[in-house]
């Protein structure tokens, strides 16, 4: 943890070396425990990523604060199955404590019913889950008895920039990917509300709305409010993947991307992305907990239910065992407080808009998005010649010289960089740095 801003933020180890160092015959005999801990420390080390470290810009990938490391060492030390109050009731508490502490710092609905996940994945797809089970009941349907192949048709409308985790939750909930309606995004990648309001009309099929707040691209965000509107009069259920965005909650600057949210019947989003609590941590929030439970409740005699009627953590997720993930969430809550989460936010957004305003000077970088929230995306476009060969390029050398990482994407049918600005411990310093390896790999292309 000390030295992850100093090493390189990419390894330097091969396939083949981390095969050989990692790899060989399971052991016949047991081998003394300290001398495989650190045998594995020695191995693992050259194939980690910083990424925990100030200078890793890839994907949408939080480090983990101080406090959140302690709690998972002590969550893996104690060793909880929070699945029911009986076999960890501190566990338990503790998501219930976390969970109210969320809704009231992200302005959702008091009185959700929250989960803790794995990831914003998951959380979609114990929203939408929730969402099915909702709708169907509405007209009569018991989904989780009678299924799903002979039930009235669920709609599904999404944006055209939808994420692909909503896709893949719709797709082990019997709804295909051919199956949804798509709306048009404008150059930001924000579904228009005009284009949704065209689309829902025209049938009384049970429908959900699927929005977004931060795409995963530009950082832009969704109309809620226009778009809550036509939800709500046309009886749809609206869904929000929030994933990173709708931490733009927690902050008086920036909370207006949100306006709307606590409208949604449903949220999503990742403790382990912009809360920086370690992999891996997701989260749900329905406004309607009665869906939500009804949609996740499982029942056995031998799950004994504890006489006080706590909260059941098993009754609101996807698992039955599982970690006691309330724990890190829990610690970064309270070592951050109201203020640490909006301060931490804000960094960030400044600190994204720091690195596009340099990026900008440089006469071969054009910056594709409105920066509006931590990502900055980025486009090599050369005097003369192929700019996403020269983008793809640069994103090469610089993730070669290993100052920082970023990753590639496309956007509107161009080559670009993504830069996601998400770790607590990330300075002007850093953004100086990594701003300049870009700049250092644009010039050396060309
Ligand atoms: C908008 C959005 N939704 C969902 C996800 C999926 O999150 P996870 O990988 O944590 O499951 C991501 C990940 O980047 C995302 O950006």
């Amino acid at each position: 943890m000390a030295t992850r801003g100093d090493r390189a933020v990419w390894p330097t180890s091969t396939l083949a070396e981390l095969r050989t160092a990692l790899g060989g015959p399971l052991p016949l005999d047991p081998i003394d425990e300290t001398a495989v801990i650190d045998a594995l420390a020695r191995a693992a080390e050259p194939g980690l990523v910083a990424t925990t470290g100030p200078r890793y810009f890839g994907f949408v990938t939080g480090g983990a604060l101080p406090a959140t490391v302690a709690a998972e060492w002590l969550t893996a030390t104690w060793d909880q199955n929070a699945g029911l109050y009986v076999m960890s009731p501190a566990a338990s508490i503790v998501e219930e404590v976390a969970g109210r502490w969320l809704i009231d710092l992200l302005g959702l609905v008091p009185g959700s019913s929250v989960a803790f996940v794995t990831g914003c994945h998951m959380a979609n797809f114990t929203a939408l889950a929730a969402a099915r089970h909702g709708l169907l009941r509405r007209v009569g349907w018991d989904v989780e008895a009678d299924g799903l192949q002979d039930a009235p048709k669920l709609r599904v409308i999404v944006g055209d920039e939808v994420h692909v985790s909503v896709i893949g939750a719709l797709r082990l909930l019997g709804i295909g990917s051919r199956q949804l309606v798509r709306v048009l995004a404008d150059d930001q990648g924000r579904m228009r509300p005009e284009a949704l309001a065209n689309a829902i009309g025209g049938s009384s099929a049970p429908t959900i709305v699927c929005a977004q707040a931060g795409n995963v691209n530009t950082g832009a965000f969704d109309a809620l409010e226009a778009i809550a509107d036509i939800a709500s009069r046309h009886g749809a259920w609206l869904h929000v993947d929030g994933a990173f965005g709708l931490w733009a909650a927690a902050s008086d600057q920036l909370k207006h991307h949100v306006r709307g949210i606590d409208r949604a019947d449903s949220c999503a989003t990742d403790a382990h992305k912009w809360l920086n609590v370690p992999y891996d941590s997701g989260l749900v929030f329905v406004a309607h907990p009665a869906a939500h439970r009804a949609a996740m409740s499982m029942n056995a005699a031998y799950l004994v239910r504890s006489p006080d009627e706590p909260r059941e953590p098993m009754d609101w997720t996807p698992e039955s065992s599982r970690r006691a993930r309330g724990f890190a969430v829990y610690a970064a809550l309270r070592s951050l407080g109201r203020s640490g989460v909006a301060d931490l936010v804000e960094r960030c957004c400044r600190l994204a808009r720091r690195f596009a305003d340099r990026l900008r000077t440089e006469p071969a970088i054009r910056i594709l998005n409105d920066v509006v929230l931590n990502q900055v995306l980025v486009r090599v476009e050369p005097v003369s010649g192929d700019a996403d060969a020269a983008t793809r390029e640069t994103v090469r050398l610089v993730q070669e010289e290993r100052i920082c990482w970023l990753g590639g994407t496309r956007w509107h049918g161009m080559d670009a960089m993504r830069i996601s600005v998400s770790n607590w411990s990330t300075t002007e310093e850093d953004v100086d740095r990594s701003a300049e390896s870009i700049v250092r790999a644009t010039r050396q292309r060309a």
